[in-house]
């Protein structure tokens, strides 16, 4: 086979159980994640070769619940200085589950490209009888070194399944179908080499994305209402200087009332304070559950609270001033 003519993709590492190990087959919780190489989970899938040409780097070796601010930027500026390259066709990031949809959101938003970026991850550590990573490493560099992919944002490949990285989420601790787009559903399909979109996304996204990296992140983090929440956790928040606070709120973003009266005067301080949903699907609207008008808060639409802390950062990050246009319009 004449392979000069493929696409090349930069198969980007970051860790993950994907990259995991563990001393027996068997085993499919108990495993260090991100210890296996890139070059090694390559050379787990010959198949490759006959689906793109790959530029492999090993971009980190984390456990993706320790993803930081400052490699996001490392990151994404890589995916970047890639992405101009005439030689590179698109990328493929490899990474953990548990924190892949807000990597993805945050590259969904800062990329400056529309050649294709995928990421994918797996269940099951690279060991383990019917380890997912392999296919799933396939189905992405297959998706990314599609001509159908490209425009189309930060999309992830998981499970047959291709998501738009807005919308999808973890769903499951143990599941190899663990990540779903709950409110929208999937853009579309990647089965034996065919890629096939359904939908598209029509919020803005990479290059035409008023966002950008950054090197000095804002502080923002994230609260839960649930029964008897007091204003504890946000008076502590303030007390260390942070800009924004999301709510993972009950319901459609409701919020006990111990905990409103701190967001409240928190607000009043200065902080952003952005209403969410610990629900896990939905909307949380403008003036519904909560009168963000009079309390001087912020919806979050349908971002789960994990996505609203991106997009949080990244809008502070840039001064934006009118955030409610930043959540209706991401
Ligand atoms: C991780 O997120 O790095 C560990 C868990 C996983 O990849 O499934």
């Amino acid at each position: 086979m004449n392979t000069s003519s493929l696409p090349r993709i930069a198969v980007l590492a970051t860790g993950g159980t994907i990259a995991g190990s563990a001393g027996d087959a068997s085993k499919t919780a108990g495993y260090r994640a991100g210890v296996v190489g890139v070059d090694k989970l390559l050379d787990a899938v010959p198949a490759l070769g006959s689906v793109a040409r790959i530029h492999a780097e090993q971009i980190a070796s984390i456990d993706s619940k320790d993803m930081s601010a400052a490699l996001w930027t490392t990151l994404g500026r890589r995916i970047d200085a890639l992405l101009v390259r005439d030689d590179i066709d698109g990328v493929v990031v490899t990474h953990g589950t548990d924190t892949l949809e807000e990597t993805a959101y945050l590259l969904h938003l800062t990329v400056k490209s529309t050649k294709p970026v995928v990421l994918t991850a797996a269940m099951r550590p690279s060991t383990a009888l019917s380890a997912d990573g392999p296919l799933n490493l396939l189905n992405a560099v297959t998706v990314a070194a599609s001509k159908d992919a490209a425009g189309k944002g930060v999309l992830v490949a998981f499970n047959n399944q291709i998501h738009c990285a807005r919308d999808v989420t973890k769903t499951s601790t143990y599941a190899v179908d663990a990540f779903r787009s709950p409110e929208t559903g999937v853009l579309g399909f990647v089965q034996d080499g065919r890629v096939e979109f359904q939908r598209i996304a029509l919020r803005p996204h990479t290059a035409s994305s008023e966002f950008a990296l950054s090197e000095q992140w804002p502080m923002v983090e994230i609260v839960t209402s649930y029964a008897d929440a007091s204003r504890v956790t946000v008076d502590a928040l303030v007390a260390a200087g942070v800009k924004g606070i999301v709510v993972a709120g009950t319901g459609n973003g409701s919020m006990h009332a111990g905990l409103t009266q701190a967001l409240v005067d928190a607000v009043k301080r200065g902080v952003a304070v952005v209403r969410a949903s610990r629900v896990g699907s939905g909307h949380v609207m403008r003036n519904g559950a909560a009168n963000d008008d009079a309390l001087g808060t912020v919806s979050a639409g349908s971002l789960n609270p994990y996505k609203a802390r991106v997009l949080l950062m990244l809008a502070l990050a840039a001064e934006v001033s009118d955030l409610q246009r930043v959540f209706d319009v991401y």
